[in-house]
């Protein structure tokens, strides 16, 4: 096959950051158009990646360029109608997540790929992360026997500090703040690692705003119960200095504990030299992870990589995805039952 012809659809922090020199180590990626409303940006990221042609409307560029697929790098209130614009012209795409902004446009967009045979992935790069890979093949062998309760944590400093977003969406109410940006990674880590099927009835949430003024929550705790009476929790906060996405999972034989940087299988055996093992364990990972960035210039996180590969293989027909974009219209039912409890929450103000 040729080389698979690449559009970008908003050159901002995750396109520059991630997906642009991850494209650019796949030798089977042409990366031929991107397109951006901010001029000052689009022309900076054109110098920068020698993309060759830019274009100021994405519907001019999927019209104009002969493209294999497009990355939806976009604000999350025009993922859905980027990514739909895109399958109409018959062109596979990796949309950013969350994957549209309810569960009608994600089944809507499910439906549409099918339909046409494209490839529709949605941009949950934890998937491809070592460290929540083997959590799930523990879990898939049943290793802490029947789940009791799951915890799920993201508290980051969100786009106050450091993330350096290129325009100011994050906090537009259009797309959905917090719940969505990480409430959308944390229960897809969560239904990718446990399969609970969440009882949408059964969800409780309360949440605080901390910056005076803003018009979204910035701090949510959720809980639930899923199906099979597993009890569950998410924990959400932007502002936090913590980098941190953590997943307990409590089961009748042991539990998983598993964040970007630290793995535990906890069992009632083994004791003090099961826990010696873990602390090695996780200081060889670390370790390792830091001489590959530092010694071999290999970006300490690969998961966009991995992500992208996956993308470019299965327009290929290499591979399958090993991201599920069914997840995102369960993902979408639980957002929306959260979002729905916390509109009737008179305690959510600011503080
Ligand atoms: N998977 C992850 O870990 C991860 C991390 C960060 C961001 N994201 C996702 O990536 C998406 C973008 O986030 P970001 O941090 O890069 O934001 P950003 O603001 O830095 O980038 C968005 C870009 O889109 C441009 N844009 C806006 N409207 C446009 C239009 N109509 N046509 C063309 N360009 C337009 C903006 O000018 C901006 O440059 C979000 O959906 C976010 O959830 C995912």
């Amino acid at each position: 096959m040729d080389a698979v012809r690449i559009g970008l659809i908003g050159l901002g922090g995750i396109a520059t950051r991630s997906h642009l020199p991850s494209l650019a180590s796949l030798p089977e990626v042409v990366v031929q158009a991107g397109a951006e409303i901010n001029q000052v940006q689009a022309e900076r990221t054109q110098r920068r990646f020698g993309i060759p042609r830019i274009y100021s409307s994405y519907q001019e560029m999927i019209r104009k360029e002969m493209l294999d697929g497009v990355y939806v790098c976009l604000p999350n209130f025009l993922h859905y109608e980027a990514t739909l614009a895109a399958l109409a012209q018959g062109l596979h795409v990796y949309c950013e997540k969350p994957m549209g902004l309810s569960s009608e446009q994600a089944l809507a967009l499910v439906t549409e790929a099918d339909r046409r045979g494209l490839v529709l992935m949605a941009g949950y790069n934890y998937h491809f992360d070592a460290r929540f890979r083997r959590a799930r093949r523990l879990l898939e062998e049943r290793r802490i026997g029947k789940i009791l309760q799951v915890q799920g944590t993201i508290a980051k400093p969100g786009p106050y500090i450091g993330w350096d977003p290129k325009s100011d969406w994050y906090f537009d109410q259009r797309s959905g703040g917090l719940l969505y940006d990480l409430g959308s990674h944390l229960l897809d880590l969560l239904l990718y690692l446990t399969d609970i099927d969440i009882d949408v009835g059964s969800i409780y949430a309360t949440a605080r705003t901390s910056l005076p003024g803003l018009p979204i929550p910035d701090n949510i705790v959720a809980i639930f119960k899923d199906y099979n009476k597993v009890v569950g929790s998410l924990n959400l906060a932007w502002g936090a200095r913590a980098n941190l996405i953590m997943i307990q999972i409590h089961g009748t034989a042991g539990s998983i504990i598993v964040s970007e940087e630290y793995f535990e299988h906890r069992t009632a055996y083994g004791g003090g030299i099961s826990r010696l093992a873990t602390l090695f364990d996780n200081m060889r990972a670390i370790l390792k992870q830091r001489w590959n960035a530092i010694i071999r210039r290999q970006p300490s996180d690969t998961t966009y990589l991995d992500a992208s590969r996956n993308f470019i293989d299965a327009i290929r027909g290499k591979s399958s995805l090993r991201t599920n974009a069914q997840h995102s219209i369960r993902i979408h039912r639980v957002l929306e039952a959260i979002r729905d409890y916390l509109g009737q929450d008179s305690s959510t103000e600011e503080h």
